[in-house]
């Protein structure tokens, strides 16, 4: 038996007789976007989030942009985040002309470190980026204040975090403003890439929608110069139907969590991810952590696992971030982490018996059997 890494088309067998009648009524009307499934769903994702606007957009990376912008990220500026993300974030902020700055992450479950923001403030730096990685969530009470001590905003990076809570807040609705992609691996995929940015706050919403579409909410009445970056009826239709379902399937992936937790516990050498205090996590990704990475992966992937790597170089040190100059050393939680994770297969649909798959090819890996 082999154990995919991840299975979206159980996903979408299960949405298929409620989004394909409607994906059909999309194309014969030609209503392909924004439209009321656009409408029905900013509505919908901003009520399950806890806030009052959300705004559909392109893409995550747009969102993470769009958000940046609102609160007043420009170019010359710094935006603080962890040396543990997925590169989108300071894609985003470099888009800008602003500096993305790398701060390192707890040992523990590789989210970004207060203390280690607090110390890379600086009188250039303009916005603070917790990421909820793997569907964890970041400690936003604490980063908080210091982006209060440094009169700057939260804004979440909660792409990989739909439907994450802490002390029973949403990842989404726990900063300044917030932005979220749905790329279809996500916990909520769109049927392509698709994103949203939310908040409380009607101005920083109403300037996302603004700089959106071109700089301008009434046709040809151009503002500002803006982007063009809209969410399709088709992609709304598809994260309406689920959207409906997302607290059970994130219910389904705490439980695959859970299984591996004790599938795992007498597997030597292997470490095993946990929550935060306070946090209720919906593991987009199980990242295990062990010795020899490569070669375990290897075999993984040669029994027929679909294990994967997030991500095997931190941004701060990929060539494209060559230019910041930053070295291996800068952020070493990080880059030691990158050489240990193993995301292991993960998804609602997961089964008790592809787990026991995962955990047996594992231990065979690395020679505990
Ligand atoms: C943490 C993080 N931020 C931003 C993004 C960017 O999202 P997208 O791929 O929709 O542009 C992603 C997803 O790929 C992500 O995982």
């Amino acid at each position: 038996m082999t154990v995919p890494f991840l299975d979206l088309r159980a996903q979408q067998a299960e949405i298929a007789d409620e989004v394909e009648p409607l994906v059909l009524e999309v194309l014969r009307s030609a209503g392909f976007i924004g439209g009321p499934h656009v409408a029905a769903f900013e509505k919908a994702y901003a009520d399950y989030i806890g806030v009052h606007h959300c705004v559909g957009v392109a893409n995550g990376t747009d969102a993470v942009e769009l958000a940046l912008r609102a609160v007043g990220v420009t170019a010359g500026g710094e935006v603080i985040m962890p040396a543990n993300t997925f590169i989108a974030t300071a894609e985003a902020t470099s888009r800008i002309g602003a500096t993305p700055v790398p701060v390192d992450v707890d040992d523990e479950c590789l989210l970004i470190d207060p203390d280690a923001v607090a110390a890379a403030v600086t009188d250039r730096t303009q916005a603070i980026v917790p990421v909820h990685l793997y569907g964890q969530v970041a400690p936003v009470d604490q980063l908080e204040a210091v982006a209060a001590d440094a009169g700057v905003p939260l804004v979440e990076d909660a792409a990989q975090s739909q439907g994450a809570r802490r002390n029973g807040r949403a990842a989404g609705g726990l900063g300044r403003i917030a932005a979220t992609s749905f790329y279809p691996g996500k916990n909520l995929g769109a049927s392509g890439d698709g994103g949203a940015v939310t908040t409380n706050d009607e101005e920083l919403a109403h300037n996302v929608r603004l700089v959106a579409g071109h700089g301008s909410v009434v046709k040809y009445k151009h503002e500002v110069v803006g982007v063009n970056s809209r969410l399709d009826s088709v992609h709304a239709v598809t994260l309406n139907a689920k959207l409906a379902r997302l607290d059970r399937w994130n219910a389904l992936r705490r439980a695959a969590a859970d299984r591996y937790e004790e599938l795992l516990s007498d597997v030597r050498g292997v470490r095993v991810p946990t929550s935060l205090n306070g946090n209720a996590d919906v593991w987009h990704l199980y990242v295990v952590r062990l010795a020899d990475r490569d070669r375990v992966l290897a075999e993984l992937n040669g029994a027929g696992v679909g294990a994967a790597l997030h991500y095997p170089e931190p941004w701060h040190l990929t060539q494209a971030y060559s230019h910041l100059g930053y070295r291996e050393g800068a952020c070493p939680v990080a880059e030691r982490a990158a050489k240990e994770i193993l995301s292991l297969p993960m998804f609602p649909h997961l089964t008790h018996e592809q787990q026991v798959v995962v955990r047996d090819a594992l231990s065979v890996a690395v020679g505990d059997v």
